[in-house]
């Protein structure tokens, strides 16, 4: 009794099954430089251009630039808040909230200049909420893979010098807040972006700066989806009987 359906069970087992490997989940987060921009879906394309196609944008908004881009179909989620201060996100918790409803495996930090523009906070204190919002991510995920921008300048104020500052101490900060379990990698957007060509209010990144944004994410996303068994379109998974 039941030869028939054992052979059967048996041959289905035997059967090669190809499962689809779970989406690393990367949530962009930042201020409006996050939110109300093109580059993500510019990096979106240029990271399946290069074989990372089973990545899932996460985060509780949809916006982009209001002026829409070129390319309007990409996965929009992130987590970008325009007009948010790093500090004052790191003192309310937000963050735990926002990752606790959208959890993330890789994330992306370009925060500082509403704290710079809006209230002259200090770079010390800033960095500061850097190392509370480091470890909401950790609490969140313990192998959370961060990657942190030296920002962008912006075109009016006399604001650049004081950015500067800030982004000279992100290194330093960056290397005292390093662990193996959960990497964190400084990318500079500073250098190379210009205030006069590259924004399009003197805040936030026309075509050309959302191009150079998107370049410099890459290679760092790259590489932190590569430390997690990517690319993601070559796993497969075997189930022999
Ligand atoms: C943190 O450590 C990783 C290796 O685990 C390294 O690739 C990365 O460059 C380090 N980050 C900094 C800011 O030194």
């Amino acid at each position: 009794m039941g030869f028939l359906k054992v052979l059967g069970l048996a041959t289905l087992l035997s059967t090669t099954v190809l499962a689809q490997a779970p989406k690393i989940r990367y949530m962009p987060f930042g201020d409006s430089i996050t939110e109300i921009v093109c580059w993500r879906g510019l990096l979106q394309t240029q990271l399946a251009a290069t074989g990372y196609t089973n990545i899932d944008f996460v985060g509780s908004g949809t916006q982009q630039s209001e002026a829409g881009c070129a390319n309007s179909n990409y996965d929009r989620d992130n987590e970008g808040h325009s007009g948010f201060l790093a500090i004052n996100i790191a003192n309310r918790n937000q963050l735990v909230d926002w990752l606790k409803k959208n959890p993330a495996d890789v994330i992306t930090m370009h925060l500082g200049t509403n704290d710079i523009v809006q209230q002259n906070k200090k770079t010390e204190d800033i960095i500061a909420a850097f190392s509370t919002l480091v470890d909401q991510m950790r609490a969140s995920n313990p192998a959370m893979k961060i990657i942190v921008a030296q920002i962008i300048p912006i075109a009016f104020g006399n604001y650049n010098p004081a950015i500067q500052t800030f982004n000279k101490a992100i290194p330093a900060w960056a290397v005292s807040k390093n662990t193996t379990a959960s990497p964190i990698w400084v990318v500079d957007q500073f250098t190379g972006f210009s205030e006069i060509t590259d924004l399009r209010d003197g805040v936030h990144p026309n075509a050309k700066g959302d191009a150079k944004m998107a370049a410099i994410w890459a290679p760092a996303l790259s590489h932190a989806f590569d430390l997690m068994g990517e690319k993601a379109t070559k796993r497969e998974v075997e189930f022999m009987a």
